[in-house]
This record gives C-alpha cells, sequence and structure tokens, in this order.
C-alpha cells in the first residue's frame, strides 16, 4: 500500500481497529446487558466513524445520537469548550456513553463528563478509540481502544485542516505537513 506523502506511518491498521472496536462493543454489551437502551452520545465530527462501527456490533438496545463542541484557544492551557449542537432528548434517567475518537488533552471530554452528568442520567460512562499518553483526564475514560504517543494523528474520523479523516486506518501525519 501507498502511503499519502503527508504521512510518516501507520500507527493503527484497519484490521487492529475492527478488532478492537469489536472487543468494546462486546464488553459494552455484556455491561449494559440487563439497561433498557444506552444512549450513545457521539462528538462530531470525529466520533462519527468510531460511532458508526461501535454501534454496529452492540447486541444491546442503543440509540444514536451527537453533540458538537467548539474549543476557543485548543492549544492555550485554559481553552474553554461550548456546546454548539445538543442532543435530542433530556437524558434524565438515560443510561448514557460519551463516544469519543480520542482523548488528547481532555479537556474536551471532562468539559462533556461534567455538563452531562448534571442532566440526571442514571448512569454515565465515557468511551474513546485513542487516548494520547499526555492526556490529563480528570474523569474516567471506561471503555479504551489504544494508548497512543504524542504525534498528530488523522485517519478513522481524525483529521488535519479536515484532510484523511475518512482513511480506515490511523496514521501519524509528517512533522512537516503541520509545523
Ligand atoms: C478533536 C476530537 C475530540 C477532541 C479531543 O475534535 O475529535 O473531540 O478534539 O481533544 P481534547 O482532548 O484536547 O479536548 P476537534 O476539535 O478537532 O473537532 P473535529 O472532531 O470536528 O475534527
Amino acid at each position: 500500500m501507498t502511503l499519502h506523502p503527508d504521512l510518516a506511518r501507520v500507527l493503527v491498521p484497519e484490521d487492529t481497529i475492527q478488532a478492537h472496536v469489536k472487543v468494546l462493543a462486546h464488553q459494552i454489551s455484556q455491561d449494559y446487558a440487563n439497561v433498557e437502551r444506552l444512549y450513545l452520545i457521539g462528538v462530531l465530527r470525529g466520533a462519527f466513524m468510531f460511532l458508526a462501527d461501535l454501534a454496529r456490533y452492540l447486541t444491546i438496545p442503543h440509540t444514536v445520537d451527537f453533540m458538537a463542541v467548539s474549543s476557543y484557544g485548543k492549544t492555550a492551557v485554559s481553552g474553554a469548550v461550548r456546546i454548539v449542537m445538543d442532543v435530542r432528548e433530556p437524558l434524565v434517567n438515560e443510561h448514557v456513553m460519551i463516544v469519543e475518537d480520542i482523548v488528547d488533552s481532555g479537556r474536551t471530554l471532562s468539559y462533556l463528563y461534567k455538563t452531562l452528568q448534571g442532566r440526571q442520567p442514571a448512569s454515565l460512562k465515557t468511551c474513546a478509540l485513542v487516548s494520547k499518553n499526555r492526556a490529563q483526564v480528570d474523569v474516567p475514560v471506561d471503555y479504551l481502544g489504544f494508548h497512543i504517543p504524542d504525534v498528530w494523528v488523522v485517519g478513522y474520523g481524525l483529521d488535519y485542516a479536515d484532510k484523511h479523516r475518512t482513511l480506515p486506518f490511523i496514521a501519524e501525519l509528517k512533522e512537516e505537513v503541520y509545523k
């Protein structure tokens, strides 16, 4: 396979991603076997691919919904997060799971967890495909696919300037592309 010239190497191949997503879905299906439904919330846009695959591997009743957030000053320590698109339902007494493609600084997941906790769900858990080693997460990541090094990654939902998002694998972007 010829890699796009922007890419340094494949970090997580497609078959490895799919195998891990299946394992996560199996675990989640077991853990939620006795609930009426699981309310999955994908964080746009990055999580759309992961959520689509994860949901199709689930064997329990579930609802798929999305939120979109925007962060001010992504690189700034204090970068605030705000909701730009919310879910359809109030979430009171729902078993809710936040589904993220990546936990990078951890700020988005932390903000969403605290915000959704305030809506009185029956339970609230988090699921992420990848987490960077540098992530400082003050909330639990209950279901995690992979830890990855602190490099810019694209593919399987992740982008660089809206490029490479729909690659079926996760790849490391060459430093010269974003520096
Ligand atoms: C990415 C990713 C996560 C968030 C993680 O979204 O999809 O939602 O950043 O970063 P954090 O842990 O540092 O908060 P991005 O803002 O790039 O938007 P996109 O998903 O629409 O590309």
